[in-house]
């Protein structure tokens, strides 16, 4: 099931956050305050720094990798679709990632009073590195490392072709990551895409507390039972969205992740609610 969930924690006390719950949600507690905040747009078509490849030296490079997570568009009018070893009709939305950008990275904006200017960010399982580039474009101080080695040489290729220089992409895999691997904590965390590929969440959580200083932004697919139960499954890695070996991954439900949140000292947890047309 393809739904998402995110949690914004920690450091949120001090804006004065209660809990704003979705639709789905509001059975389980009152309607909170929460202020909408101001909305963040994605820096897209991705700039291009001045004086860098030209169109068919970056076509050139883009083709080196049979698949790409995300779709590319640069200044320009140069752009590129993802392309998956499993195609999958929700991920392959072109606006996908835009669209998540926009529903999600508003908040965490929010949370760190602002801006993400002078904020150091640590995006796990970067992928290609949209979301670690978007945040430098913000500012920030990123960094954002894959288990697979393609998609950050990918990360770092897109990195060359924007000319941005605040984000940092290494190999590395999630269990081996740590304030000593990272070279210290983060402001702020991007769990994005990655709990449920992962075999215990609740380790993954902790770990994840364990890098941040303020805030986790966490968006997961979780299992639709209303116990606080994980489905465990089989998987396979036959995608580059998809864990780097096989073997057992874990979709936590709903109240399993509010049970893990208050477990890990995280309880109190902005919620806002789904938005992806799907
Ligand atoms: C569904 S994609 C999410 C990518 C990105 N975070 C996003 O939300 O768009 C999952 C990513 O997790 C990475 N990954 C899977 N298992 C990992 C592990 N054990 N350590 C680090 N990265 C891993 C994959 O290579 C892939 O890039």
């Amino acid at each position: 099931m393809s739904v998402g969930k995110r949690v914004i924690k920690a450091g949120l006390r001090h804006l004065g956050y209660g809990t704003r719950r979705s639709e789905a949600l509001a059975k389980r507690g009152p309607p909170a305050s929460i202020p909408e905040p101001p909305p963040v747009d994605p820096i897209w078509p991705l700039p291009r720094h001045p004086g860098g490849r030209s169109d068919e030296e970056i076509r050139s490079e883009f083709a080196k990798y049979e698949f790409w997570h995300y779709p590319h568009e640069f200044e320009g009018g140069l752009s590129f679709p993802p392309r998956h070893n499993i195609p999958s009709p929700l991920v392959d939305i072109p606006e996908r990632h835009l669209q998540r950008f926009k529903h999600f990275m508003p908040y965490l904006v929010q949370a760190q009073n602002g801006s993400l200017a002078g904020k150091r960010i640590l995006d796990i399982a970067c992928n290609c590195g949209f979301y670690s580039i978007q945040c430098a474009l913000l500012g920030a101080e990123v960094v954002g490392f894959d288990a697979r080695v393609e998609l950050v040489e990918q990360a770092n290729l897109v990195k060359s072709i924007v000319g941005v220089d605040k984000v940092e992409f290494r190999v590395l895999d999630f269990w081996d990551m740590s304030p000593e691997t990272l070279g210290g904590t983060f402001d702020a965390v991007l769990s994005l895409g990655i709990l449920y590929h992962l075999p215990n969440p609740l380790d993954a959580l902790q770990l994840t507390k364990f890098m941040a200083r303020e805030a986790i932004l966490l968006d997961t697919a979780v299992s639709r039972s209303d116990k606080p139960v994980f489905d465990l499954k089989w998987e396979e890695p036959t995608d580059i969205r998809m864990a780097t070996s096989s073997g057992i991954v874990a979709h936590p439900s709903r109240s399993a992740i509010d049970m893990m949140l208050k477990h890990i000292g995280a309880a109190d947890g902005l919620r806002f609610p789904f938005a992806l047309p799907i």
